[in-house]
């Protein structure tokens, strides 16, 4: 029987079970997926807990995760440009962790075969927000531009794409990271208390733009530094949304196949590269949320859930 991630009630990582459930096949329109490898995102964490239960409650028992990479099993009446064996990448909300997932065509892009299963999971949800994140806030070649938490799943891909426009990029992590960012030819700095003295003597000339996928005082920062606010972008900082009026764009913003299949091609080519931390198989979902919960990581975390000796390549 295949299985998924489901909980029935908020709360920690024991309330996630790993299930049997039925196989599900496409209806007109639609495309089932076996899925190889589901991304883990901080903001599954909120959702899980119950955070977002106002805004977007769970339908108990829920499912979990979003984006994922994997190869087509069914393709429903009337799809064209899909084909059973196909390697795909995708977006399936609260249902990725599984080892079938149905999405339509408007959630489903082509996985190139030189990109990781690993790396093609995140495309669709980190991948996109970076993209988005850089598009709100324009970095022009010879800017300069700060990217809070850049070893992050977002930040990490936001710096890159900052650089591949030509920007002078500044990424705040802790020190263990700097090497890592180094490499990726950004310019690290450790965030806490002193960060925009710090900032300031890495940029004398001053900060165009800002990226902050952390929040904690991040746009207050920018602000101080002299960032215009259409040019500061925030995935972390309700308040700061309203008062400065800077930008939130995030994954819905970029949601669209078309946008994955040029950032899956770019990662393939190796224009950026995109940092797994870890990688966990489906039995260890909860310890793989413990984990990212930390808020502390170089790159994304993944669940493997058809191991590699297992894979048809
Ligand atoms: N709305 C959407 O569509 C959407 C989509 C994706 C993400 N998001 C949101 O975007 C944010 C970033 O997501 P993510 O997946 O990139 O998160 P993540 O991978 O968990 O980011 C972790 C990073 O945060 C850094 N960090 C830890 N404490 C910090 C601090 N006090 N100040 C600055 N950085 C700190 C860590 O740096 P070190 O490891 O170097 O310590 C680590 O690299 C989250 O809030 C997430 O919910 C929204």
């Amino acid at each position: 029987m295949p299985r998924a991630v489901k909980f029935w009630k908020y709360g920690g990582p024991e309330v996630l079970q790993l299930v049997e459930v039925e196989r599900p096949h496409a209806a007109p329109g639609t495309v089932v997926v076996e899925v190889v490898t589901a991304a883990l995102n901080p903001g599954e964490i909120g959702i899980r807990v119950g955070h977002f239960d106002a805004m977007w409650p769970a339908t108990f028992p829920e499912g979990q995760g979003n984006d994922f990479a994997g190869y087509v099993a069914e393709v429903g009446e009337g799809v064209e440009g899909f084909a059973i064996g196909d390697q795909v990448l995708g977006f399936a909300p609260r249902a990725a962790q599984a080892n079938f997932v149905v999405v339509g065509t408007d959630a489903l892009a082509p996985k190139p075969s030189a990109l990781s299963w690993e790396a093609a999971a995140t495309i669709a949800g980190v991948g996109a927000t970076a993209w988005a994140a850089i598009e709100a806030v324009r970095p022009g070649p010879r800017e300069t531009v700060v990217v809070s938490a850049a070893a992050g799943g977002v930040g990490v891909i936001a710096a890159q794409l900052a650089r591949l426009r030509g920007a002078h990029v500044i990424g705040t992590a802790s020190e263990g990271n700097f090497a890592l960012l180094r490499s990726l030819g950004v310019t690290p700095v450790r965030y806490g208390r002193g960060l925009a003295d710090r900032i300031s003597a890495v940029a004398p000339s001053g900060v165009d733009a800002y990226i902050d996928t952390f929040g904690a005082g991040n746009v207050d920062i920018a602000i101080g530094l002299g960032v215009r606010p259409d040019r500061i972008n925030t995935l972390a900082d309700g308040a700061a949304i309203l008062e400065y009026g800077v930008h939130s764009d995030a994954q819905e913003e970029a949601a669209s196949p078309a946008l994955w299949a040029t950032l899956a091609g770019m990662a393939a080519e190796g224009q950026f590269h995109i940092p797994i931390a870890q990688v966990y198989p489906l039995e260890e979902v909860r310890q793989a949320y413990r984990d990212v919960a930390t808020r502390h990581t170089s790159g994304k975390r993944v669940l493997s859930i058809i191991a590699p000796g297992e894979r048809r390549e």
